[in-house]
């Protein structure tokens, strides 16, 4: 059976732009290898984060994410069962905000939308920090 996770936090001011470097490079290696899809957005102090998986992985995982010092105030917007990933079929794994393929990856997932307040507060998010940068 496969989940999601949907998660907005906050980053620790001690962080360095070379611990998120270090903090990303470790994600796409682990996510790839535990075949967990989706995205991890940082922009301006806020980690945005999708989760795809294998329930019993995405929610160990979920679980040392959530003891992690590196952030905080963490927001879950979704954590839900689905049929099947809307990362996958990029050929790309794990991905960051830079990748175009990961944007599509992005669409598809908004397309599950059910219509909850959820989808559009991600929707909005993601716009938001999007907006911020490129
Ligand atoms: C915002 C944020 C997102 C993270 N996302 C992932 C992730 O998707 N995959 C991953 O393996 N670790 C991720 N981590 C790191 C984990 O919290 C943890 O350090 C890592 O899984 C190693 O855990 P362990 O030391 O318990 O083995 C993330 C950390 C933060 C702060």
């Amino acid at each position: 059976m496969l989940k999601t996770i949907c998660y907005k936090s906050k980053s620790n001011s001690g962080n360095t732009i070379i611990d998120i470097e270090s903090l990303f490079y470790n994600t796409r290696q682990n996510n790839n290898k535990q075949e967990i899809k989706g995205i991890l957005i940082y922009r301006d102090t806020t980690f945005f984060q999708i989760l795809e998986g294998e329930c019993t992985i995405v929610n160990t995982l979920y679980q040392s994410i959530k003891r992690d010092s590196r952030h905080g105030n963490i927001k879950e917007l979704l954590n839900t069962e689905i049929d099947k990933y809307s990362f996958a079929d990029f050929g790309l794994g794990y991905a960051t905000i830079s990748s175009l393929d990961a944007l599509y990856g992005f669409q598809e997932y908004l397309n599950k939308n059910d219509g909850s307040d959820n989808f559009k507060i991600i929707e909005n998010l993601v716009q938001d920090l999007l907006n911020k940068e490129l």
